[in-house]
């Protein structure tokens, strides 16, 4: 029947353009973290093999949506390796829906065993509590890992 291949194929292109918008927001993040994540060793810590720790946890979550949404300063250690850069807000021009897409992308892509489960919701209450202030920051992320092994 023609009007349920005509339908079967918006679904899809509408899919696609959605898959799309997702891969393109990524891309603010690949100028850095690479397309595949793996970063560059002492300038940009790898996505890959490490954000999926952030996933599990609603503690992990918060510190992702809000480092995400407001930037990073300060120093981590990754995998032995020191970060001390700074990470601005790439995402300050998108909505908070668009915010919420980006961050189950980047579960999708680098956290495959997590549930993509950011809401729009979650988004603007990282939003409202504000960029992480060094100190604040520090303390979300030791709670954020020690409920995930250290690595
Ligand atoms: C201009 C370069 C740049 C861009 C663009 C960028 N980052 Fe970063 N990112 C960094 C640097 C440098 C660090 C390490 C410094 C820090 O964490 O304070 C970092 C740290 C991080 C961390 C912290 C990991 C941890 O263990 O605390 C995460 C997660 C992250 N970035 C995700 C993203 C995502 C998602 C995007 C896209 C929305 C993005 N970054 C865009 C440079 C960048």
């Amino acid at each position: 029947m023609a009007w349920r291949r005509l339908c079967l194929s918006a679904w899809l292109s509408l899919c696609t353009a959605a898959a799309a918008a997702d891969a393109e927001d990524y891309a603010r993040c690949a100028a850095c973290h690479l397309d595949d994540g793996t970063g560059v060793p002492g300038m940009f810590p790898p996505l890959a093999g490490h954000v999926e720790r952030f996933f599990p946890s609603p503690a992990g979550r918060a510190y992702l949506s809000r480092l995400v949404a407001g930037g990073a300063n300060g120093t981590v250690r990754i995998g032995g390796v020191r970060y001390a850069g700074t990470m601005p807000a790439v995402v300050a021009d998108l909505s908070d829906g668009e915010v919420a897409d980006l961050l189950n992308e980047l579960a999708r892509r680098f956290a495959p065993s997590a549930t993509p489960s950011f809401s729009a919701e979650d988004v603007a209450s990282a939003r409202r509590a504000g960029p992480l202030s060094g100190t604040e920051r520090v303390t979300l992320r030791q709670r954020a890992l020690s409920v995930s092994a250290p690595r």
